[in-house]
């Protein structure tokens, strides 16, 4: 949209509010798609910084969420065989793909220190934001 600029700044303070206010959200993340290409970009995030800023589809948590359009909650990554491993410290993750106009065009992904921290609230929650974001675009 001709609002791209102010989007990206709205999802990054998203993510540092959610980073911030939420003990075991270790790191916020906005991915969105290019399905031209099958990759995911890194839009906004809070936390260390990542060196995994382009996902292929298919590839990790948030490459299968890009090809699923479902929710992907990881209690535990070690149990995972296709991830990819950001940070030494990350114990769970969860992703939930974020819908414009019915469309799977990208995905919040949510890193934690602890083990099986999400919920079912979560997910309620973070479909809610998704919503919200979703408005902006
Ligand atoms: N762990 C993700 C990669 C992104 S980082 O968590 C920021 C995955 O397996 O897709």
């Amino acid at each position: 949209s001709n609002n791209e600029g102010s989007a990206k700044d709205k999802m990054t303070a998203i993510c540092e509010l959610l980073q911030e206010h939420i003990d075991y959200y270790d790191w916020v993340g906005f991915y969105m798609a290019n399905h031209e290409a099958r990759t995911l970009h890194l839009e906004a995030f809070a936390g260390e910084p990542t060196d995994h800023t382009v996902i292929p589809f298919g590839k990790g948590i948030c490459g299968q969420v890009a090809e699923s359009n479902q929710n992907f909650v990881v209690p535990d990554v070690k149990a995972q065989d296709n991830y990819i491993a950001c940070s030494i410290t990350v114990k769970s993750e969860i992703v939930i793909p974020l819908f414009k106009d019915g469309k799977n065009i990208g995905q919040i992904d949510i890193d934690s220190n602890k083990v099986d921290p999400f919920t079912k609230a979560d997910e309620d929650f973070l479909e809610f934001v998704n919503e919200k974001v979703a408005a902006l675009l």
